[in-house]
C-alpha cells in the first residue's frame, strides 16, 4: 500500500526522512504558521495520513470531509485537539507520542517553579534595565523550596518525573490521580495520594499534569486558588484550560497565592487580560518538550506510528484499538 502524509508545521527531520522511505508522498505545510481550519481542511484532501500539531483542530468534520483519512498522528502527548471518538467511529486511527518529551516536560515545570519561587524573571528585567543598585537585604526575596510540599495534580509519567525530582530538595509529596494509586511515588517518596481539597490546602508547590478533558476543564478555578496556601505557587505545563484562567489573575493580581508559572494557556496563544502585567507570573510560550532530544523523538515516533498504519501493524502509541481492528477489516 502507498501513503500520502501531509505534516502540518516543519518537524525535525528525522521522522520526515523515515516517512520517505516508506510513503509514496510526503508533503509539509511551507509556512512558519500553522494553517487555518480551511487551509488545513484543503491541504488534508486525498491524505492517507496526517501528522498535527497541538493548535490544529482535528474534529468530526475534518475526518468526514477526508474520506482518505486513516490515521492521524498528534504530534503530542495531549491530544484534547483531536475528537478521538468520532475518529474511531470513522475508523481512523489516532497516535500520540508519550514517554519521549516526559523528562523535558517535568524539567519545565521545575524550571518555572524555580523561576517564580526565586524571582528570576523580574530580577532579569530589573538587571537589564540597569536599575539594579546593588545587594540589598530585603530585595527581591522569594519562597524556599527545600523541605516544602509538593502538590502534583495529576499523577502520570510526567507528573511522576516531576515528583521524582522533588528527592532533591526533601519535599513531601501529595498528588491526586483518577487511577490507582501510585505505587513508585509511594515507595520511592513516601508520597500520598490525597483529594484535590486536601492538596490544594496543605501544598507549598501545586504542579498540573492532567490531561484536558471535560473532567479537568476549569478543575482550578476561584474557589480552588482560595483553598491555596497564601504562600503558594501554581505551576502548569499541562493545559491551559485546566484553569480558569481570569480567575488565575484576579487570584494573583489580588495575592491570593503568591505567583504561578505556566506553559499553556487558556486561549494559547492569548493571554488572558492583565495576565501579562502581573510581576508574580512567569509566562512561557508552550515550551514543555522543545528539547532537541524530545522534539527529534516526538518526529521518529509519529513516523513509526504512520508506518506501522501502513504496515496495517499495531502502532505503539495507538489511542484508539477500535479503530486499528475496523481499518484492517
Ligand atoms: C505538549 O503540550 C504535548 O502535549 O506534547
Ligand atoms: C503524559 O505522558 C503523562 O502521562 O503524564
Amino acid at each position: 500500500m502507498s501513503f500520502n502524509v501531509f505534516i502540518t508545521r516543519q518537524i525535525p527531520d528525522e521522522g520526515i526522512v523515515l516517512l520517505r522511505k516508506w510513503c509514496q508522498a510526503v508533503e509539509v505545510n511551507p509556512h512558519d504558521r500553522p494553517l487555518t481550519y480551511d487551509e488545513l481542511l484543503e491541504k488534508a484532501r486525498g491524505r492517507d495520513a496526517l501528522i498535527t500539531m497541538l493548535s490544529d483542530r482535528i474534529d468530526s468534520h475534518l475526518m468526514h470531509e477526508i474520506k482518505s483519512l486513516k490515521i492521524v498522528a498528534n504530534y503530542a502527548v495531549g491530544y484534547d485537539n483531536v475528537d478521538v471518538k468520532a475518529a474511531t467511529g470513522r475508523g481512523i486511527v489516532v497516535t500520540n507520542t508519550p514517554g519521549v518529551l516526559t523528562d523535558s516536560t517535568a524539567d519545565m515545570a521545575w524550571a518555572l517553579l524555580f523561576s517564580v519561587s526565586r524571582r528570576i524573571v523580574e530580577g532579569d528585567k530589573i538587571t537589564r534595565a540597569g536599575k539594579f543598585v546593588g545587594w540589598a537585604p530585603l530585595f527581591l526575596l522569594g519562597g524556599d523550596v527545600v523541605g516544602k510540599t509538593l502538590g502534583i495534580i495529576g499523577a502520570g509519567r510526567i507528573g511522576t518525573a516531576m515528583a521524582m525530582r522533588s528527592r532533591g530538595w526533601c519535599m513531601k509529596v501529595l498528588y491526586t490521580t483518577h487511577t490507582n494509586k501510585n505505587a513508585v511515588l509511594e515507595e520511592m517518596l513516601g508520597a500520598q495520594k490525597v483529594d484535590l481539597k486536601t492538596l490544594l490546602r496543605e501544598s507549598d508547590f501545586i504542579s498540573i499534569h492532567t490531561p484536558l478533558t471535560e473532567k479537568t476543564r476549569h478543575l482550578i478555578g476561584a474557589k480552588e486558588l482560595a483553598m491555596m496556601k497564601k504562600t503558594a505557587y501554581l505551576i502548569n505545563t499541562a493545559r491551559g484550560a485546566v484553569i480558569d484562567e481570569a480567575a488565575l489573575v484576579e487570584a494573583l493580581r489580588n495575592k491570593v497565592i503568591a505567583g504561578a508559572g505556566l506553559d499553556v494557556y487558556e486561549e494559547e496563544p492569548k493571554l488572558k487580560p492583565g495576565l501579562a502585567a502581573l510581576e508574580n507570573a512567569v509566562l512561557a510560550p508552550h515550551l514543555g518538550s522543545a528539547t532537541v532530544e524530545s522534539r527529534n523523538k516526538m518526529s521518529v515516533m509519529a513516523a513509526e506510528n504512520i508506518v506501522a498504519v501502513l504496515k496495517k501493524q499495531r502502532p505503539l502509541h495507538c489511542l484508539n484499538q477500535e479503530a486499528l481492528i475496523k481499518l484492517n477489516t
